[in-house]
């Protein structure tokens, strides 16, 4: 009796292993629609690269939605109405500080300039502007609201899709 319960506990380890693995795997496939994870969560529980919008197959169709959260989060105080560019640097052209890719644009709006650089990221690009870019993470609620302003931006910078899953750089990789 004895031996088949140690048995029934064995298999039970074994396939919560499997479960657990396969959680692993799907964490890589990050990151759904939808998701109401704080966007500093998400950063903590997501490896370098791991971070891709859900909303790249139609940007198009979020650009409305997005524009509204850029607004409501102040983003323009900085970047202009229409990302443009203002005492900050824009988001419509081709230079991007850090990388033009998903994940580290998530990073960088939500940890700000400072955070990003502790973790080994650094300036490789220059912009007309240099300054810090405050952190958000905690202003934004939601994962969601910022992969939506994520997408805005891409409506306004077509020419930055084709990097959304190539880092500039991937510190600690
Ligand atoms: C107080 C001013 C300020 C506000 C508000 C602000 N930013 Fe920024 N942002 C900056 C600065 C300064 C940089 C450049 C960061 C650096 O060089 O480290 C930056 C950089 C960026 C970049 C990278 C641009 C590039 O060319 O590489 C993106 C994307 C961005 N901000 C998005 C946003 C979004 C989205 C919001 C609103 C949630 C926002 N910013 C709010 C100041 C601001």
């Amino acid at each position: 009796m004895r031996k088949i319960i140690i048995g029934v506990l064995a298999a039970g380890l074994v396939s919560g292993m499997s479960v657990f693995a396969w959680q692993a795997i799907a964490a890589d496939e990050c990151c759904p629609k939808d998701d109401q994870t704080p966007p500093l969560d998400l950063i903590a529980a997501t490896p370098i690269g791991g971070l891709h919008n859900p909303y790249n197959d139609d940007v198009a169709a979020i650009e409305e939605v997005g524009h509204k959260k850029y607004l409501s989060f102040s983003c323009n105080g900085c970047h202009g109405g229409g990302g443009g560019g203002g005492m900050c640097p824009p988001l419509t052209n081709d230079t991007f500080v850090y990388g033009a890719d998903d994940d580290t644009l998530f990073r960088l709006i939500a940890l700000g300039s400072d955070e990003l650089q502790k973790l080994g990221y650094t300036r490789v690009k220059k912009e007309i502007v240099t300054g810090p870019m405050p952190q958000f993470g905690t202003i934004i609620k939601t994962s969601d609201d910022l992969w939506k302003v994520i997408a805005f931006i891409r409506v306004k910078n077509p020419s930055s899709v084709k990097h959304v899953s190539t880092p500039a750089q991937t510190p600690g990789q």
